[in-house]
């Protein structure tokens, strides 16, 4: 038999020399230093192809990076500027239900802060739970709810590196309380305000979608959104030492009565992106804009 310590030698996944590895890789390959992160959820890649002098990097092509197997997920890290701003852009995500080890899916935020990136801004197409939300409202994550993480499924199980963060790390500062104030600003000044709501965005596994009992369960527990992502990568962002802003496009109304013939399908999900995209695009946009100086640092870390 291997004895246990033969192992040590191997490179795990998400480990600071694996992260390392990519972050020295992609410096190589690529001019652009980000200070700010961005990842597209479904439907939302077009955000993207807003970047200035884009430098275009398929996850297939990037060492130790995981690939996407997701409909409507372009599977690719874009680089350039947003707005003057030097930004990396993930076109596509990872989810546990693509089989991943949950390390893998958040692999790519130890990667950004390595390269220097300090605000992370993640957007995601959520089912609303909130019974006044209406499809294509934009729900700005306020806090969230992890139901995998209840069941010992968090990313930052395992042996804590102290170069990315404490083994114990705060999460009542999850979602960055400055950066939801500017994203109400900006789309007030955009107009946007009449469907912009602030709520708190429930993480399962999937892929199937939620029972109705499921659902009135989580809108019970304090969910007003249910989805499949983000907060994997909110919670290795914050150990980390990056600011998040979150937003869910609500592609459909969650289905809470026995008598509704409405179905959850992802179809719905990839259409309502494509409405609401351009509206987004310019939110998150004139908020990377606005980003500077003090206002891209974590004044909360320690
Ligand atoms: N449930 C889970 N994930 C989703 C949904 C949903 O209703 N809509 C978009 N992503």
């Amino acid at each position: 038999m291997v004895p246990i310590n033969s192992f040590n030698k191997l490179i795990e996944i998400g480990s600071y020399e694996e992260c390392r590895a990519t972050a020295d890789w992609l410096l190589e390959h690529t001019q652009v230093r980000p200070t700010v992160g961005i990842v597209c959820g479904s439907g939302l890649s077009a955000l993207g192809d807003m970047l200035k002098d884009p430098q275009v990097f398929k996850y297939c092509d990037i060492p130790n990076f995981p690939h996407s197997t997701v409909r409507g997920h372009a599977g690719q890290l874009v680089f350039g500027t947003l707005k003057g701003k030097p930004c990396v852009c993930m076109q596509g995500r990872f989810h546990l239900y693509e089989g991943y080890p949950i390390q893998k899916i958040t692999l790519p935020m130890r990667v950004f802060k390595l390269m220097g990136v300090k605000t992370m801004i993640m957007t995601n197409a959520a089912g609303g739970l909130n019974q006044d939300y209406k499809v294509g409202d934009v729900m700005i994550i306020k806090d969230h709810i992890n139901l995998p993480g209840f069941a010992g499924v968090n990313p930052l199980c395992g042996p804590n590196d102290d170069r990315f963060g404490v083994r114990f790390p705060c999460m009542s500062d999850a979602y960055d309380r400055e950066l939801q104030q500017l994203a109400h600003n900006v789309a007030a000044e955009l107009g946007f305000s009449n469907f912009l709501r602030d709520g708190v965005y429930c993480v399962l596994g999937g892929p199937s979608f939620e029972t109705i009992a499921e659902c009135r369960m989580l809108h019970r527990l304090g969910g007003d959104a249910v989805g499949m992502s983000t907060v994997h990568e909110v919670i290795a962002a914050r150990h980390a030492g990056m600011r998040c802003f979150a937003m869910s496009l609500i592609s459909n109304r969650s289905v809470m009565d026995y008598d509704s013939r409405e179905k959850a399908n992802h179809e719905e999900v990839l259409e309502t992106g494509q409405q609401r995209a351009k509206q987004m695009e310019v939110l998150v946009s004139t908020m990377v804009a606005r980003l500077d100086g003090d206002e891209n640092e974590d004044k909360n870390s320690s």
